[in-house]
């Protein structure tokens, strides 16, 4: 693949909302990102992806717009954001955008105009459906009818997210148009690029038929037509060519149920996008992605097979975007390490594991800290939008209360979106008021204060190997070389890097106790562990519990 500035770069996802509050009025902001930036420097990032900062009723947290153009007043001004931009490019950092195009708040001004007359052209920025009842039995990814009607007409709008989240009529020309250009107007302002949302979304199936039901509710996921639906390579090359390909920009999508066989269109040479997500071993704890009540039995081998698969069929056709956590997604100490959450060497060995792969490295807030996911007793301790559906879908399909409760404890989003503890002092040192959603139990612990400067803690453990990827002498090798699975025991998950000159061999081991992993022919140098001494055994190398190693070929 041609070589392409955005390969060497870090990213650090921030939620604004949770990052730190610079006001004292509870809720985080851009002054707070700003006042931060000494941190984010520090640990070593070089690109900040940032949640949607635009102006919105808040919804769901902004990924529901009411003015593309404006800021959100609780998060600042737009001179807070150009400060922001600006500081962060004194110290090498670049800022990514969150864009949410599929869809925008019932709130923005387009959508009350379609709704305040029907005959004007906004009307069609949308899609409605006329009719005495419900269109067709799609249901929401935030659950219910996708379908809501218009008070006072015989009329319904379609919603793939939350029923405040009406969708854009892709197949309009000139609402496409507006979106374009808005693009353009953020780029030019000088942002790095962006983070695109629910892209895979903007194709609905144009039948309109129902499906055949999915749940107890006699509705279908609406993800079967209105996702990855045939023709939307024709909308997303056209958003390319008019906006992305005009400036040296990076984008990165979000596009969930893309089939690795279609990955040369979205990330390919010449792809319609930079990177995508891939979700398949996010998931991997549960069914799919919007029904957190079918859990799914895992083990190791199960996530390296599903991380292996992926980095495999992402090398094939160009860059991948390698992550363990996001604002939607749980903590990764106790999604992916169970009950190893505790054991800082635990969670570093999955720190570098997903590092080292092939990509671009996303970390998101707190994730530097090994964060965990919090136990809330009662649904009402919930504000995503998403978790009250969750439970009470799950009660509706038959789990008790205290089960439909366990799912959305182990699913939630706010797991993700607690304030980051920046110390150990009354809400965190997030802010002096209460914040508008309660802190993670173990702040008093886990808190960045605790952290940096302690050698054997996480933070440091990401500073290191942020160093290591970017600086460090193997630093051709980890970013540009190929990668491919090497084979290890249950517990263990093993690959290499290698260019033409240099091969890197790196072992994770995810278990408890000791473990012996075959060496291959040659010679081999030990060139980087997680902790401990690197132990060669008569059967090959013995790893120590949650230990990881990096050979190099001689
Ligand atoms: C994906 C975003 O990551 C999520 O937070 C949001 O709720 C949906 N898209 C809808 O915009
Ligand atoms: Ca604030």
């Amino acid at each position: 693949m041609k070589k392409q500035w955005w390969q060497e770069e870090v990213v650090y996802q921030i939620y604004p909302k949770s990052f730190y509050d610079s006001n004292h009025d509870g809720i985080g902001d851009l002054r707070g990102i700003t006042e931060k930036l000494d941190y984010l420097e520090n640990l070593g990032v070089t690109m900040l992806w940032i949640c949607p900062i635009y102006q919105s009723p808040m919804d769901d947290n902004g990924y529901d717009i009411s003015d593309y153009k404006a800021i959100a007043p609780e998060f600042g001004t737009m001179e807070d954001l150009e400060e922001l931009i600006g500081e962060a490019g004194k110290r090498g950092i670049k800022i990514i955008l969150d864009l949410v195009v599929n869809h925008t708040s019932d709130e923005h001004e387009w959508f009350q105009k379609a709704l305040s007359d029907s005959g004007s052209r906004f009307h069609d920025y949308y899609i409605f459906k006329e009719g005495g009842q419900i269109p067709n039995n799609w249901r929401s990814v935030f659950g219910g009818s996708v379908w809501e009607k218009v008070p006072g007409r015989e009329e319904y709008y379609l919603h793939s997210f939350g029923k405040k989240q009406p969708d854009l009529n892709w197949e309009n020309e000139e609402l496409r148009r507006e979106l374009y250009e808005i693009v353009n107007w953020w780029l030019d302002k000088g942002i790095a690029g962006f983070r695109i949302d629910a892209i895979t979304f903007v194709k609905k199936d144009l039948t309109w038929k129902s499906k055949e039901p999915d749940g107890v509710d006699g509705l279908s996921k609406c993800t079967k037509s209105s996702r990855n639906q045939p023709g939307i390579g024709v909308f997303l090359r056209e958003l390319k060519e008019h906006t992305f390909d005009r400036y040296p920009c990076v984008t990165v999508a979000e596009a969930p149920g893309v089939p690795y066989g279609e990955l040369g269109e979205f990330i390919g040479e010449n792809g319609y996008f930079s990177m995508i997500f891939d979700f398949r071993y996010a998931d991997l704890d549960i069914d799919s992605g919007s029904e957190w009540f079918k859990r799914v039995d895992w083990g190791i081998k199960d996530f390296r097979d599903k991380i292996m698969d992926s980095q495999m069929a992402l090398q094939k056709y160009g860059w991948s975007a390698n992550f363990i956590e996001n604002h939607d997604q749980p903590r990764a100490a106790t999604k992916y390490l169970k009950d190893g959450q505790d054991n800082p060497e635990a969670v570093k060995t999955l720190a570098a594991m997903y590092f080292f792969l092939r990509g671009l490295p996303f970390i998101y807030q707190g994730q530097e800290l090994g964060m965990q996911n919090f136990n809330r007793g009662s649904i009402g301790e919930f504000d995503d939008l998403s978790s009250i559906d969750q439970y009470y879908r799950a009660v509706e399909e038959g789990y008790t209360k205290e089960e439909a409760l366990r799912f959305v404890n182990l699913r939630s989003r706010d797991n993700a979106r607690t304030p980051f503890p920046w110390d150990n002092t009354q809400y965190g040192g997030f802010s002096v008021h209460k914040p508008w959603l309660g802190m993670a139990e173990e702040y008093p612990r886990i808190n960045a204060r605790a952290q940096m400067g302690d050698k054997g803690g996480v933070y440091e453990f990401y500073r290191s190997i942020i160093r290591f990827r970017q600086k460090g002498p193997y630093r051709n090798c980890l970013i540009y070389g190929r990668i491919e699975p090497v084979l290890s025991s249950e517990n263990v998950i093993a690959y290499k890097r290698y260019t033409q000159g240099e091969t890197l061999l790196c072992w994770f081991n995810f278990s408890r106790g000791k473990e012996v992993e075959m060496l291959p022919d040659g010679g081999m140098e030990p060139v980087w562990q997680s902790y401990g001494e690197v132990c060669f055994h008569e059967n090959g190398l013995e790893l120590q519990p949650y230990q990881s190693v990096m050979l190099k070929l001689v």
